[in-house]
């Protein structure tokens, strides 16, 4: 942290942490099921982080929101987030309905910007999740291709 303001997510932080731990080995099962039954991994690679202290404040000042704990865990639907990115296309997908299927995890919102690509180009599936401790993560689906895109024009809009 950068000053003495107290950690945006409060004593939550730990839970949070505990969530990602879980979500992430939940996709580690799914990934180990799927590459038993294809013989191949259908994962390239996952990145996982709860957002950083600094870019939750910010994020909830540019909305104008309250700097709060609970502002950050309810307004807030990406403290927590997950990408996955993928070889191929079938295999967001396939991931996808796994998660979507999950009984332990509930689809809040889905947006798919593979099939409806954003005015940029900007192309990703989106969901975002509630875990069974009342924990919204935003899980970001998409291939290798798509991914090195996303990196590139995301490179290129803070030059
Ligand atoms: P945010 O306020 O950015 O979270 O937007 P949102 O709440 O409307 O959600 P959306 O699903 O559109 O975007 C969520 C996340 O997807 C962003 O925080 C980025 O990580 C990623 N994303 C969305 N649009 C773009 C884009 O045009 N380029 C890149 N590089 N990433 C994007
Ligand atoms: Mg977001």
């Amino acid at each position: 942290m950068t000053d003495d303001k107290p950690d945006i997510y409060g004593g939550q932080r730990p839970q949070m942490e505990h969530a990602l731990e879980q979500l992430l080995a939940k996709v580690e099962d799914l990934r180990q099921r799927m590459t038993d039954e294809l013989g191949l991994d259908p994962i390239e690679h996952i990145l996982a982080r709860v957002k950083s202290d600094e870019s939750m404040r910010e994020k909830l000042r540019r909305r104008g929101l309250p700097q709060t704990t609970e502002a950050a865990l309810t307004q807030m639907h990406d403290a927590i987030g997950v990408r996955i990115v993928c070889g191929f296309l079938s295999d967001v997908y396939a991931l996808r309905d796994h998660l979507a299927s999950d009984p332990a995890l509930e689809v809040v919102e889905e947006k798919d910007y593979i099939r409806n690509a954003k005015p940029n180009g900007y192309r990703s599936y989106h969901m975002i999740l509630c875990t069974q401790e009342g924990f919204f993560v935003e899980v970001q689906l998409r291939t290798i291709s798509m991914d090195t895109w996303a990196a590139l024009e995301h490179h290129l809009q803070y030059k």
